[in-house]
């Protein structure tokens, strides 16, 4: 069986890509465009859903979206998701999973749990966290589990942390399930995410998705994550749906909710 390290840090095989089709010469054109150029032509022409390479996949992991999300994240993080943050971290427990944690933009709103598992898969973006876990102020241990195959004991956990997360894991049914599994009986799920709009713009976030998908480290701006948190058995104690950003942003509405596992 595959170990973490081969899916994740060895580089990916070398496939045809587009301008290998076309007979030109690769060293030509740079890579960057020859991967943008396939996933526009297959998002705009819907010819085909084949996978196709996400930016920086090649080296294992998102290198490039890894580097660039602090900086592209900044303002909205500051107008918007540092409220919500401390709002829905600042009164969490016990034992606590950050699952995708990402750069660990979670970290600095946490103030009573006695210890934060914070588990991040790509290599990038944990490096950054690694840093960032060491000047967290709650104690912080940085794992490389990912959501749809966590490697935790069942009910190991007292709440689990789903920031900006579900919209890029590959499995969302899994997902869920693997948290069901972690979690104490009665522990909480705390939930902030872009969810798929509700209205005709649901439409334009399904067509543009695997472009987006490419450029975003893996995000799907059109999951119902609020439907699947409810099919995988929890039950909602809170939900705010709040639309902070202007009407053409693929990444909205928000969901800001807390759910616990139906008994
Ligand atoms: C948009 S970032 C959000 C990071 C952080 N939670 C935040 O709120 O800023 C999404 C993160 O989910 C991670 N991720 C993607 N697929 C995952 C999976 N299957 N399991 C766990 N994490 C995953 C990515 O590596 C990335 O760091």
């Amino acid at each position: 069986m595959a170990s973490f390290d081969d899916e994740y840090e060895r580089p990916a095989p070398r496939t045809r890509n587009y301008a290998q089709n076309l007979s030109l010469p690769v060293s030509l054109i740079p890579p960057w465009s020859q991967r943008i150029s396939v996933a526009a032509r297959y998002t705009l022409t819907g010819m085909s859903r084949r996978p196709l390479p996400r930016l920086g996949e090649a080296r294992g992991g998102h290198r490039l979206f890894a580097a660039l999300y602090d900086p592209l994240t900044a303002s909205f993080e500051r107008a918007v998701l540092a409220e919500r943050r401390r709002a829905l971290l600042g009164d969490l427990t016990g034992v606590v999973l950050d699952l995708g944690a990402g750069t660990g933009a979670n970290l600095v709103h946490f103030r009573g749990p006695a210890r934060v598992v914070a588990a991040e898969p790509d290599p990038w973006m944990r490096k950054r966290l690694t840093a960032r876990a060491a000047a967290a102020p709650v104690p912080v241990e940085v794992s490389r589990d990912r959501a749809e195959q966590l490697g935790f004991e069942d009910a190991s956990f007292d709440a689990v942390v789903c920031a900006c997360v579900l919209c890029s894991v590959d499995d969302l049914a899994a997902a869920l399930a693997e948290i069901g599994r972690v979690l104490r009986p009665g522990g909480q799920l705390a939930i902030l995410e872009h969810v798929r709009a509700e209205d005709g713009f649901a439409k334009w976030q399904r067509r543009f998705q695997p472009l987006w998908s490419r450029v975003s480290g893996g995000c799907h701006p059109d999951r119902d994550i609020a439907g699947a948190v409810t099919s995988a058995g929890f039950a909602f104690e809170a939900k705010d749906m709040f639309d902070p950003v202007p009407p053409w942003v693929l990444t909205r509405p928000w969901l800001q909710a807390t759910a616990r596992l139906d008994a």
